[in-house]
């Protein structure tokens, strides 16, 4: 049989060592592949702190408009009693509440997402943030925006047929214009820009 295959011109058969061969630079042709995606990953998470998360805080998708944190009224940019900014968004089929999020530039800003029905992205356009928003859980987001400006904030995992609708914006203001939005404005308007 061995004989048979080392016979190519007869059986019409590849050669035993030149498969051998083959299949081994395709191992070492993948492993590179896999090496260098795995050195992509480490560099990025060092030099520009992009890390998968590393907490898992569960929360019932049922009740978000009932109780808890992500009750309407409590959505949009806040400032906790500790004097934090967070940053509560609801993310569902097809749309972001609140529409438009203003926060400070050059301050720590804490984001908490989830969504009540599929699995939504959170993108902040031109900057590294960028997470899922999975329902039963919450996506907790620290980031800080050093250049005033409003930003894209497109849902960026697809929802179903009507993600490319999927849009909010966020303003980054500067931080001696950013004032701690009255309840009633948290979710209407974006103030003046
Ligand atoms: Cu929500 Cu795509």
């Amino acid at each position: 049989m061995a004989e048979l295959l080392n016979n190519e011109g007869a059986s019409g058969l590849v050669p035993e060592d030149i498969v051998e061969r083959t299949e081994r630079r395709w191992l070492f042709a993948m492993a590179t592949v896999l090496g260098l995606m795995l050195a992509v990953i480490v560099f990025t998470g060092v030099t520009q702190m992009m890390n998968p998360l590393s907490d898992v805080e569960t929360i019932n998708p049922a009740t978000l408009h009932l109780q808890g944190e992500f009750v309407e009224s409590n959505l949009g940019t806040g400032i906790e009693p500790d004097g934090s900014i967070t940053v509560r968004i609801l993310a569902e089929q097809y749309t972001f509440v609140p529409q438009c999020t203003m926060v400070p530039t050059g301050t720590l800003v804490r984001f908490r997402l989830t969504s009540p029905d599929v699995t939504h992205g959170f993108f902040v356009g031109t900057t590294n943030t960028n997470a899922m928003v999975v329902p039963g859980y919450v996506t907790n987001v620290m980031a800080r925006f050093e250049h005033p400006g409003t930003y894209a904030m497109p849902c960026d995992e697809y929802c179903g047929f009507g993600h490319h609708a999927m849009a909010a914006r966020v303003v980054f203001l500067p931080k001696e214009q950013f004032k701690n939005p009255r309840p009633e404005e948290r979710i209407t308007t974006c103030g003046a820009q």
